[in-house]
C-alpha cells in the first residue's frame, strides 16, 4: 500500500501525453484511482496560456485561448522533448522540458488539493520510442516540478500492467498498439504473472493524432474553399481560418468515430459555410497514415522473434486508437488474435501507478524493459566514415556494453568520441551517419603512453533500467566517466531557475 497514515508516502504515476494528462495512484486501502477534476474529468489538457494574473494549466487555458488568441499558448511541446527548441512568453524563455513540468506541476497542485499532501515520488510516462535526451528531459522536468523521486515507464508497458490486472490476463504475448495525439507505440509484452517483461517496441514520435487531424482538415479547407468561392491563394493568406479548420478538425474526426458522415458550419470571414464529410472520405485521406502503424507493429512483432500463433492479445490503447478503421486494420493484419480496446485514455496512468507503488513500496510488478535505440559510435576515417552499433536496441536491460578503440597515432592527446542513437535492427552493425541521432561528441584525453594501433582504449557504458547511459573509457588503467546527457543535465542552480519557472499556476 502507498499511502502510510500520516498521508506521507503518497507515489504517483503520471503520463504525460500530447494532448492529455493523467494522474493515478493508489489509494489508502490499496485501490487504484485515477484523480479527477472537481468536475469529474480525469484527464488535463497538456495546454498552457500565459496570463498577466500567472500560468492557466488544462481545459482552462484551451477555453480562453480560443477566445483571447494562441499567442500566449503552449501545447505539442511533448515531441520536443529533449531537444534545443524553446519558446519566449511574454519576456520569459522556457524549454519544453520547462513547459512540461508546468503540466506535471498542475497535476501535483490538483493531488494536493484532493488529498492534503503532495506526492514526491513518481513513475513517468514516456513514449516507448524516447531516446536518451527525452528520458532524460523527462525526469529533468519531474525534479522542476517538485518531484524528489522519479523512474520511467514506457506507455505501452504501463497500458500493459493496467490491462492485464483489469482483465486479470496472467500469461502469454501482448501487442500493446498505444497511438495517443502525439506519438505511437506497438510493443511486444510477455506477461507472466507479475513480471512484464518486454521483447520488443516499434514507434514514432512523430506520428499521432494530430496528423490524422492535419489529413482531415486538409479535405475540409478543399470543401470550405470550394463552398465559399475562395481562390487557393487567399486561403494560403488566412491563418485564421487554417487554425480554425485544424480545431474543427479533431472534433469532426472525433465525431466520425460513431458516425458515418458529419455536416458542420465553420465561419469564414464571418460568412457561415456548410459542408459534409463522410468517414470514407477521412479513412481514404489517412489510409497510408494507418498503414504505417500497421507495418510498426508487424516488425515488433518479428523484433520479438515471434509469429501470430505466439500472441494471445492486441490491447489498442491511447485516445486515437478508437478511430474506427484502426482496429479493421489491426484485425486483418493478425486475423487470429483477440483484439480489445482498453481504457484509451488512463491505461498509461494506472499501469504508472501498480509500478510506482512497486518500485517505491512493496507492490509486485516487475518490468524488465529493453533499450529502446541501437547506441553507436562513429568510427571510419575522415570523409569516410559510419556509426558503428554497439549495442542494438530491444535488448534487455539493464546493461553494461563495451568498445574497444585504438589510437591512430603515436602519442595521440586524444580520442574524440560521438555517440548515435540508431534504429538499426539486430545485427546491424553499420549504419551512415545521415540515419543516426548524434547524442553527444567528446574529446577525451588519454592518459599514459599511447602507441598507434596498440594502446586498447576501452570505452564502457551502463544504461540502466530508465534507458539513461553513463560512459566510461579506461585508457592505460585509467578510467574516467563522462556525462552523457547531450548537455542537457540541468545543475542544481538551473533547476532552481526553473523551479521558479513553473511558480503561479492557476
Ligand atoms: N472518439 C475518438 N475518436 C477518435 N479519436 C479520438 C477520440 N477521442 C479522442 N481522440 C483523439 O485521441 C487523441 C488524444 O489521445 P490521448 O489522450 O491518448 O493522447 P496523449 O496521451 O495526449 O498523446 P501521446 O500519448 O501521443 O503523447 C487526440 O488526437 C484526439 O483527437
Ligand atoms: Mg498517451
Amino acid at each position: 500500500m502507498s499511502q502510510r497514515e500520516d498521508g506521507e508516502d503518497y507515489c504517483v504515476g503520471i503520463d504525460l501525453g500530447t494532448i492529455n494528462t493523467a494522474l493515478a495512484f493508489m489509494d489508502g486501502r490499496g485501490d487504484l484511482t485515477v484523480d479527477k477534476d472537481p468536475d469529474g474529468s480525469m484527464t488535463v489538457p497538456t495546454s498552457v496560456l500565459f496570463t498577466d494574473m500567472g500560468k492557466i494549466v488544462g481545459s482552462k487555458a484551451e477555453t480562453k485561448a480560443r477566445t483571447e488568441g494562441y499567442g500566449n499558448f503552449l501545447s505539442g511541446f511533448k515531441r520536443q522533448m529533449g531537444t534545443k527548441y524553446t519558446r519566449t512568453v511574454m519576456n520569459s524563455t522556457y524549454t519544453p522540458t520547462e513547459m512540461s513540468a508546468l503540466v506535471l506541476r498542475k497535476m501535483l497542485l490538483r493531488f494536493e488539493e484532493n488529498h492534503g499532501v503532495m506526492p514526491t515520488k513518481a513513475v513517468l510516462c514516456v513514449p516507448g520510442d524516447y531516446g536518451i535526451p527525452e528520458r532524460q528531459a523527462t525526469i529533468q522536468a519531474g525534479r522542476i516540478a517538485g518531484l524528489e523521486a522519479i523512474e520511467l515507464i514506457n506507455e505501452p508497458t504501463a497500458a500493459c500492467i493496467a490491462y492485464c490486472k483489469e482483465n486479470k490476463f496472467r500469461n502469454g504475448n501482448i501487442i500493446i498498439f498505444d497511438l495517443g495525439g502525439g506519438t505511437f507505440d506497438a510493443s511486444v509484452v510477455n506477461v507472466n504473472n507479475n513480471r512484464f517483461k518486454v521483447l520488443s517496441n516499434e514507434g514514432s514520435r512523430s506520428l499521432g493524432g494530430k496528423d490524422w487531424n492535419l489529413h482531415l482538415a486538409n479535405i475540409i479547407q478543399r470543401k470550405v474553399i470550394d463552398a465559399y468561392g475562395m481562390t487557393q491563394k487567399e486561403a494560403d493568406r488566412n491563418m485564421k481560418m487554417r487554425q480554425d479548420i485544424i480545431v474543427e478538425a479533431r472534433r469532426v474526426k472525433e465525431l466520425l468515430t460513431v458516425r458515418n458522415r458529419v455536416t458542420d458550419t465553420v465561419d469564414i470571414n464571418g460568412t457561415p459555410v456548410t459542408y459534409t464529410i463522410r468517414r470514407e472520405e477521412f479513412e481514404d485521406a489517412t489510409y497510408e497514415l494507418n498503414m504505417r502503424l500497421i507495418t510498426m507493429m508487424m516488425n515488433a512483432l518479428r523484433s520479438a522473434g515471434l509469429r501470430e500463433k505466439d500472441i494471445s492479445r492486441v490491447v489498442m490503447t491511447g485516445g486515437e486508437s478508437q478511430i474506427s478503421a484502426m482496429m479493421r486494420y489491426v484485425d486483418d493484419a493478425l486475423p487470429t488474435v483477440r483484439t480489445d480496446i482498453f481504457d484509451p485514455f488512463t491505461s498509461m496512468a494506472k499501469g504508472a501507478a501498480l509500478y510506482a507503488d512497486a518500485v517505491f513500496s512493496d507492490g509486485d510488478v516487475i518490468v524488465e524493459p529493453v533499450l529502446s535505440k541501437t547506441l553507436g559510435i562513429k568510427a571510419g576515417v575522415d570523409g569516410n566514415e559510419t556509426i558503428y552499433n554497439i549495442v542494438f536496441r530491444s535488448t534487455p536491460l539493464p546493461m553494461a556494453p563495451n568498445a574497444l578503440f585504438r589510437p591512430k597515432r603515436d602519442d595521440q592527446e586524444t580520442l574524440e568520441l560521438e555517440v548515435y542513437e540508431t534504429k538499426a535492427n539486430p545485427g546491424t552493425y553499420y549504419t551512415s551517419l545521415p540515419y543516426g541521432f548524434m547524442i553527444r561528441k567528446f574529446e577525451i584525453p588519454l592518459t599514459g603512453k599511447i602507441y598507434r594501433g596498440r594502446t586498447k582504449i576501452n570505452v564502457h557504458f551502463t544504461v540502466d533500467l530508465n534507458g539513461l547511459v553513463q560512459m566510461f573509457v579506461d585508457c592505460n588503467g585509467e578510467v574516467t566517466e563522462f556525462d552523457m546527457s547531450n548537455g542537457m543535465t540541468m545543475l542544481p542552480t538551473q533547476i532552481m531557475q526553473s523551479k521558479k519557472k513553473v511558480m503561479n499556476i492557476l
